[in-house]
Formats: C-alpha cells, structure tokens, sequence
C-alpha cells in the first residue's frame, strides 16, 4: 500500500477527482477525512458529536480526533493498494502525524483552483448523503434533478456550504493548510494539476501525475 495525498482548497475538486478515479481503478481506494467525519456525525458516535460543532463553523476537528480515523482506515489498507488521501493531513501538527504512522508516501498532488472559482462550485455542489457521489447543478449535473445516479437517494447540500462558511474555511486553508505545499515540494514530493479544467481534463492529469 502506499499513500498519495490530495492538496487543494476547499471546494478544488478533490473528492470529485478522487471518486471519479478510484470508480474506474479497482487498486485505487478513496479516502476521505470529511466523509468520515460526516459518517460520525450521522451515526451519533463520541467522535461525531465531538467534530459537529467544528464542522458546521468551518474550523478544523482536533488534530487527535481525525488522526485516530486516519490510523484506522491505514491499518485496515494492505497489499497493492494506492490510497487517494483527501483531507488529511490538513496541517503541519498532521502532516507529521501521518509521516509516524509509516505509510509510504508516494506523492502529494496540488490541485490548484483560485479563491474567486471557489465560491461557485461550492454553491452548485450537491452531495449524496449515501453513496457520497458528489455533483454540481451546471457543471455536473445528475440525470434527475436532486437525485443520486448512482444510488437514487435524495441530494442535499452541506450544512457548512454557505458563503460565510466556506470563506472562514478558505482563510484556514491558507493559512494552515498552505503551508503544506512547501513541506511536500520540498521532499520532492509535490506535483500540481491545473483544477479549472473540468472533471475528465483534471482526473487525467492526476493520473499521470501519480504515474
Ligand atoms: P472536507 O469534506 O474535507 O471539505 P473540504 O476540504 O473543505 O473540501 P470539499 O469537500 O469542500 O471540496 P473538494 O475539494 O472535495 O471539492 P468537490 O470535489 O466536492 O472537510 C469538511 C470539514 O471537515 C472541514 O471544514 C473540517 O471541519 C473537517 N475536517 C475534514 N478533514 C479534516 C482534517 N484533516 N482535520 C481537521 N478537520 C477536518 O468539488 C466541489 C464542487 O465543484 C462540486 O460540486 C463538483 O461537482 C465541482 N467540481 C469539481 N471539480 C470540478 C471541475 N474540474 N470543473 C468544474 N466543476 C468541478
């Protein structure tokens, strides 16, 4: 098993990209620190009733919170497995945490979207609270209006997409999230895909960046 971690802002198209490769590549699992999260939430666990009020405002979940479900999940991943890691680390304290638990680390990929983009794909996103497929009402849209391809259950829109949440979550992504560009470039780690591309354009350039 080895790791390749998904970089970008909120709203950049990682769990999009993520999703749409690991749908057509049986060796590529997707992971993603905000889905697990959301699932604690919806099934009323220690750790979601811990992360709710965090998530709902935008702020980051302790670092030891998310951390545990990240072991976990690596624990469980063997054999030839990539794991496409989306969300985590979302810090430095975390980017070290992840590094102590050993895990090859294959590459970190940028995808780079400007802030001014940001604020409409959040608006467009629709989610499905099931199957976790996401979609945007003009850019990717569903087949029925509000209803999942993929599983047929009903879309929603995330508690913490509203304007002002999703730009408390854009200035803790630059200034704590950021920083992790030059922590993997440095490691000679790093490779950025251009994320304005649409969907297809952006998952092949992934791809060949983790060739
Ligand atoms: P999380 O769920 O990780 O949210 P995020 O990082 O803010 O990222 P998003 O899910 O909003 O965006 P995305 O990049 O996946 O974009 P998407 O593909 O959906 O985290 C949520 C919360 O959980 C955090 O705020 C925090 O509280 C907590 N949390 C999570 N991880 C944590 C951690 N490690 N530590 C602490 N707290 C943590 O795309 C967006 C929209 O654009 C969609 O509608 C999509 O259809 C559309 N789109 C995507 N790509 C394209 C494209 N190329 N062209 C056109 N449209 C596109």
């Amino acid at each position: 098993m080895n790791i390749v971690i998904l970089l970008g802002a909120p709203g950049s198209g990682k769990g999009t990209v993520a999703g749409f490769l690991a749908a057509g590549d049986g060796s590529l699992k997707h992971v993603s620190s905000g889905d697990l999260l959301r699932g604690a939430v919806a099934q009323g666990t220690d750790a979601g009733r811990e992360a709710k009020a965090y998530m709902e405002s935008g702020r980051l979940v302790p670092d030891a919170l998310i951390a545990t479900m990240i072991k976990d999940v690596v624990a469980a991943t063997t054999g030839d497995e990539t794991m496409l890691l989306d969300g985590f680390p979302r810090n430095l304290a975390q980017a070290k945490i992840l590094d102590g638990m050993g895990a090859p680390l294959k590459k970190a990929v940028l995808i780079d979207v400007p802030d001014s983009i940001i604020q409409d794909r959040i608006a467009g996103r629709r989610t499905c609270p099931q199957c976790k497929a996401g979609y945007h009402v003009k850019n990717l849209p569903p087949k029925r209006e509000g209803v999942c391809d993929k599983c047929g259950a009903q879309l929603v829109v995330r508690k913490d997409d509203n304007p002002e949440t999703v730009a408390d979550r854009l200035k803790i992504y630059h200034a704590e999230t950021e920083p992790l560009i030059e922590y993997y470039r440095s490691r000679g780690l790093l490779a950025t895909v251009d994320g304005t591309t649409g969907v297809e354009n952006v998952a092949v350039a992934f791809k060949s960046a983790i060739a």
